[in-house]
């Protein structure tokens, strides 16, 4: 055995197969999820028990544990007493690849300029893409890995990552190819997305942009795949007015689908294009934002269904209408949250984001948790590894110093003083970069 975490106060399974569904929580699952916690019994603490190749292999109170595995060779005890232990948080949005930061923006929204302001006078995602362009692969590697190694920090375990601040074929892969560097070499998994048509460069319509994404950029993208030079997992597309319009993404969306990626993208956030109807007619396994969602978008999403991503730092810094997330929890869509972390939302700790989403959008406790991790790995189809403490699955875990997991949210700020240790595969992360 690798692991033998000893002695916890309270375990937060998340899910446990007493659950009907475990996969995702949707609906009345989602709303009354009881989180499957486990709580020291007449002073027996909790114990769990990592294999030797880092998945959990058992759970359960201290006196079983003690008559099973006894005569088991355990390299590390951990004694948890008095604490909490929870899975790994799952973060389901973001843009960690990217040089040059935008702090001068932030005075210009508070001085009220909107985000499309700023972005059609060359600024916001532009502003990043010339940046990025000029960044060398180990340049933008030592910007990620720092990045990286604060989420983990922050209890991030798994995260997605976008590329889309290249816009063409040269630069698009640079960003693809430093994430693949940084799976293979720091302690975190990371599920990489497609976004080449995140903006539109300067110089070329919508149209051209589409055309450049279709014939030029995602063929070579999948052509690396197909070398094993890259492992993407999906496709992405800033569905927006006055960036990629319906048609467009559509375009865009099939294509990627027809080359084997999964589909996750920004839909209906500044303004109410129906993007999730037709992100739900293609069967997209995940959207992103949602703030202008429509009833009908709502509806689409809960058939398949389609997991909503939430991201309430962007929805906070840019003051956008709160997306309907207590409608999308009433009407069945399963909800996962993400950071959204980049130069425009710069917060790398899903503590924060969940804290965030409890208060300005009415998520009650169990259900940001659930969001952030069944339901965000669920978003990115690693719902059989990641996402809840069960045998077999990864073990990923957050020891907090506290006796309850809840201060994970409701201590803002200093949360790394809240989460005492990070495990991943059974090994405690040192989260120095
Ligand atoms: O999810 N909306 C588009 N993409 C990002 C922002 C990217 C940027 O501003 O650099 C988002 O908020
Ligand atoms: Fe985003």
């Amino acid at each position: 055995m690798r692991l033998w975490v000893k002695h916890a106060r309270q375990v937060v399974r998340v899910v446990s197969d007493a659950d009907p569904c475990r996969e995702y929580l949707a609906g009345p699952a989602q709303e009354n999820c009881t989180l499957a916690i486990l709580e020291e019994e007449n002073g027996i603490g909790l114990s769990i028990i990592i294999d030797q190749e880092g998945f959990i292999a058992d759970i359960g109170y201290d006196d079983v544990m003690e008559l099973k595995y006894k005569n088991h060779l355990v390299e590390k005890i951990i004694d948890a007493s008095g604490r909490s232990v929870l899975p790994g948080l799952v973060d389901a949005h973001t843009h960690p690849v990217w040089a040059g930061d935008r702090v001068h923006e932030f005075s210009m929204k508070l001085a009220g300029a909107s985000y499309m302001d700023i972005y059609e006078a060359g600024g916001g995602i532009h502003f990043t893409v010339n940046h990025t362009r000029k960044a060398s692969e180990d340049e933008l590697y030592n910007l990620l890995k720092e990045r990286l190694m604060r989420m983990l920090a922050n209890g991030t375990v798994l995260v997605e990552g976008k590329s889309g601040y290249g816009l063409d074929t040269e630069n698009e892969i640079k960003m693809l190819r430093v994430l693949e560097r940084a799976k293979r070499e720091l302690p975190i998994d990371i599920s990489s997305t497609f976004c080449g048509a995140h903006a539109v460069p300067k110089n070329q319509t919508a149209e051209e942009a589409t055309q450049n994404v279709l014939t030029r950029q995602l063929p070579e993208v999948m052509r690396l795949q197909e070398l094993g030079e890259l492992h993407v997992d999906s496709i992405d597309v800033f569905c927006e007015k006055g960036v990629f319009d319906i048609d467009q993404s559509r375009k865009i969306l099939k294509a990627g689908r027809q080359a084997g990626l999964r589909l996750n993208f920004h839909a209906d956030e500044l303004t109410p294009i129906c993007g999730t109807e037709m992100g739900a007619a293609l069967g997209a396994e995940a959207m992103s934002h949602l703030e202008e969602i429509s009833q009908e978008g709502i509806t689409a999403m809960a058939v398949k269904p389609s997991v909503a991503v939430i991201l309430p730092t962007t929805a906070y810094l840019l003051r956008l209408n709160p997306p309907p997330v207590r409608k999308m929890i009433n009407q069945g869509v399963p909800v996962a949250l993400g950071s959204d972390f980049n130069p425009n939302a710069y917060c790398l700790s899903m503590p924060l984001v969940m804290n965030l989403a409890c208060v300005l959008f009415g998520m009650t406790l169990p259900e940001v948790l659930v969001a952030a991790t069944i339901n965000a790995a669920a978003a990115l189809g690693r719902q059989e590894t990641n996402g809840s403490l069960e045998v077999g699955k990864y073990g990923d875990l957050l020891i907090l110093n506290a006796p309850k997991w809840e201060h994970l949210i409701y201590q803002m700020g200093d949360i790394q003083q809240i989460i005492g240790q990070v495990v991943k595969r059974g090994r405690i992360v040192d989260r120095t970069v």
